[in-house]
């Protein structure tokens, strides 16, 4: 889709699309704007405005982010490195050698196992997370309307699981706190006020949603540049220790949040549009990172780009809560998979079907050879 965003950023900048009823921001300067400036442009939007940490605006949004942002500094995060690593080296150790499916084996179990023993969910419980993150995976791509029923079915049962899951745990927490993200949840008091059962669930969903899909995606869009790439590949394996600059490289040019949305609280400039009290607005940040007003060459994937400020986790008081976390396991992950297989390469018979949402830009697997 970059191609297609960057003529329209060239085109029009600010554009009102009459069909969709909202305005698309594409140039560097514009979507850090409205990315910035909450005081005009809200987050607060759909049925679950106000609830979540991602759909409020100040006071609330900063008293719930308040409440999580010590347990995701990077140095809290730092800490999950034996056990980013002991989950990394499970995974290549059940591959076949002669490859795997990036995705489904690799990219997609990582995180959802991560985010379940950061709430608390006992290690012993891994491979029951590892089963409900295949389901969450499933695709349905190619298939008969029947069978995409069957995988809505055993995906909406696996959200069930999940939260009865959740909910017993908070139970036993309530019970007797421990170290974990949950308890630090369920003692939080907000003016006094603990969370209530349905904020504290609504919240361990959020963090399975928002942070689960994403990293996927940036782990898999690594492993495709590097199969695009092969002097890239070689450059890498010369140096591990280039591989941070690569995530770096990878958020901005294959971001896994293509676009974020914002609705307009007053009449607001925007380069020389004036967005209206009410209208939906799209920043498109797939579109800001390609600019070549703010980057150099921007077509180009520059491993070590000094300065790289693009607007992959957001920018502002809603900049991602995961970042740190989403960086620390991408790095683990590809650097972990660069030594145990001697080259990369997508294999051969591969299709790649892209998710189905443009706001994404993922696929819904890439299996790869191992040489
Ligand atoms: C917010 C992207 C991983 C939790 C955001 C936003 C973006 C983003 C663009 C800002 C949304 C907005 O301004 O409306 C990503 C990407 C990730 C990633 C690209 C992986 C590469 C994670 C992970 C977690 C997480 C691992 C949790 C463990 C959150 C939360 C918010 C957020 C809770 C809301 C923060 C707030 O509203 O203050 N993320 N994310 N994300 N992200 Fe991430």
């Amino acid at each position: 889709p970059f191609g297609i965003l960057s003529r329209l950023r060239e085109e029009s900048p600010v554009r009102y699309d009459a069909v969709r009823g909202c305005w698309e921001v594409f140039a560097y300067e514009d979507v850090h704007q409205v990315l910035k400036d909450h005081g005009h442009f809200s987050s607060a939007r759909g049925a679950s405005a106000g609830e979540s940490v991602l759909f409020s605006d100040p006071p609330r949004h900063t008293q719930l982010r308040d409440l999580v942002n010590k347990a995701f500094t990077p140095r809290a995060i730092q800490e999950f490195t034996p056990r980013i690593e002991s989950i990394v080296h499970d995974l290549l150790a059940h591959a076949d050698g002669s490859g795997m499916d990036i995705v489904h084996d690799y990219a997609t179990p990582l995180p959802v196992i991560i985010i379940a023993e950061l709430l608390g969910a006992p290690q012993e419980d891994r491979d029951r997370f590892k089963r409900w993150s295949d389901v969450l995976v499933e695709s349905a791509q190619n298939d008969t309307e029947e069978a995409f029923r069957g995988v809505m079915e055993r995906r909406q049962q696996a959200i069930s699981e999940l939260s009865a899951y959740f909910t017993s745990l908070l139970e036993l927490r309530a019970k007797r706190p421990q170290d974990d993200l949950i308890s630090l949840l369920l003692m939080a008091e907000i003016d006094g006020e603990r969370l209530t059962p349905r904020e504290l669930i609504s919240f361990c969903v959020l963090l399975m949603v928002a942070g689960n899909e994403t990293t996927t995606n940036l782990i898999t869009n690594g492993v495709r540049l590097l199969t695009e790439q092969p002097d890239l590949q070689r450059e890498l394996r010369r140096n591990l220790d280039l591989v941070p600059e690569f995530v770096e490289e990878t958020l901005r040019f294959y971001p896994p949040v293509v676009a974020i949305g914002r609705v307009a609280k007053q009449d607001t400039a925007i380069g020389s549009s004036t967005v209206k009290a009410g209208e939906q607005i799209i920043a498109w940040v797939g579109a800001a990172n390609r600019d070549p007003g703010k980057f150099h060459d921007p077509d180009s994937f520059l491993l070590g780009r000094k300065p790289n400020p693009h607007l992959s986790f957001g920018f502002g008081i809603h900049f991602c809560l995961g970042a740190p976390l989403a960086r620390l396991e991408a790095k683990h992950a590809l650097g972990a998979l660069l030594r145990h297989a001697e080259a990369l390469a997508a294999a051969p018979d591969r299709t790649l079907t892209p998710i189905a949402s443009s706001f994404v830009f993922g696929v819904k697997s890439f299996p790869v050879a191992f040489r």
